[in-house]
């Protein structure tokens, strides 16, 4: 039996990755065709929509050829999903098959940078599948390369339609009708769960973050984000705004002290207290900002952002997640980050009030000011724990 394996995030599948599909299939004689949404790694983006509905919409679409099937073995995995691990896991249940690996050729430069590649051209061939613009010496220049660690690689030799997510997320941020691209099915899911209707904000919000916010902080806001979605999905909370609220909330961080102070002022949220913590008007100043630069009109969004860093005496459950997703993002490595990522996913005032007297602790032990509303949210914590008790 052959079976080729087709990844990718998959935010949306469309027509395109049908038809490559189809191509493969009758090009290669392959039997079936495994389509595997990938999970999300914490260093990338979250994708706009959550594994549930980007499996739910491969689901929907692959129905229109009986080769097609869908794999969850990579979807909900929350670390980064290896290739070499996904194959042993399907040579170990599958047995007597031809595996073929389907990847568009701009991969081939990179192939070679898997894990443990040489391995993985044991365990399965390969088919390239070329987009209108490859140039093709370079293609085989790679082919040739890669063939030194024992790759067989196959040519897909024919395009399919040039379509790509983003225009289709785009679209459907602006209501934009999706025939042609995706099959009706998957367009009426899309229109059905609105999981796009931010995506032109979304994609705005993380290239002013690139282009302004040094690697290191892009990279902690993109683990925030990956936290905060995970416990909003964990907490039943709005995941768009969990992710929205993250990915903007150190976007004053690296702003100089004069533009905090005029920003604060500006929005009447300078406090005395700021001048013996300045870098406290960041979240304040972050507020401001994203109303003013990205139009966020989500009061819920704003709040969150406002209080990030002291919290406040009634947090709301996106307050919460937002302190908490910036403590425990995956890049953080102080002592105790283990059991406060573990605490965080089963209860979340408990873990807000270690988080708060963690960072008493911390500001105590530096000698450095301690915000009295950083005691008045462990306080407020405390004692809204001790009533749900
Ligand atoms: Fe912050
Ligand atoms: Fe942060």
């Amino acid at each position: 039996m052959k079976i080729a394996i087709l990844g990718g995030t998959f935010d949306p599948i469309h027509n395109g990755h049908l038809h490559i599909a189809k191509l493969a299939a009758d090009a290669f004689a392959i039997d079936k065709v495994l389509f595997i949404p990938t999970g999300h790694p914490p260093h990338k983006a979250c994708p706009f929509a959550n594994g549930r509905h980007r499996l739910h919409m491969t689901q929907l679409a692959i129905e229109s050829d009986p080769r097609f099937a869908v794999s969850d073995l990579e979807v909900f995995r929350d670390g980064t999903t290896y290739t070499i691990d996904t194959l042993r896991a399907l040579h170990e249940d599958f047995h007597q098959v031809h595996w073929h690996y389907i990847i568009g050729a701009d991969t081939l430069a990179v192939l070679d940078s898997w894990r443990e590649f040489d391995q993985v051209c044991k365990m399965c061939s390969f088919i390239v599948a070329l987009r209108p613009g490859n140039k093709i010496r370079e293609v085989e220049l790679n082919i040739a390369r890669l063939m030194k660690y024992g790759a067989d690689i196959h040519v897909l030799d024919a395009f399919g339609p040039d379509i790509s997510s983003t225009t289709i997320r785009s679209r459907a941020a602006q209501g934009e009708s999706l025939a042609g691209m995706v099959p009706e099915k998957v367009a009426d899911y899309i229109d059905q769960y609105h999981f796009y209707q931010n995506a032109l904000l979304r994609d705005a919000i993380l290239n002013w973050l690139r282009q302004n916010l040094s690697l290191k902080r892009y990279r902690h806001v993109l683990g925030v984000e990956h936290s905060a979605v995970s416990l909003a999905m964990r907490y039943g909370a709005d995941e768009n705004q969990a992710s929205l609220a993250a990915l903007l909330h150190d976007c004053a961080k690296e702003f100089d002290f004069q533009t905090l102070c005029d920003l604060v002022k500006r929005a009447g949220l300078d406090d005395p207290d700021f001048a013996f913590a300045p870098h406290l008007m960041h979240a304040p100043a972050g507020s401001i900002f994203a109303r003013e630069q990205f139009g966020v009109t989500d009061e819920a969004i704003l709040h969150a952002i406002c209080v990030h860093t002291l919290g406040c005496d009634q947090m709301s459950l996106l307050d919460k997640i937002l302190f908490l997703a910036d403590v425990i993002e995956p890049s953080r490595c102080f002592e105790g980050v283990e059991k406060l990522r573990e605490a965080a996913f089963h209860n979340l005032n408990q873990s807000c009030l270690m988080a708060a007297r963690g960072t008493m602790i911390e500001t105590l032990r530096q000698n450095s000011f301690l915000h009295p509303q950083t005691l008045r949210t462990y306080n407020h914590l405390l004692i809204h724990d001790q009533e749900e008790r």
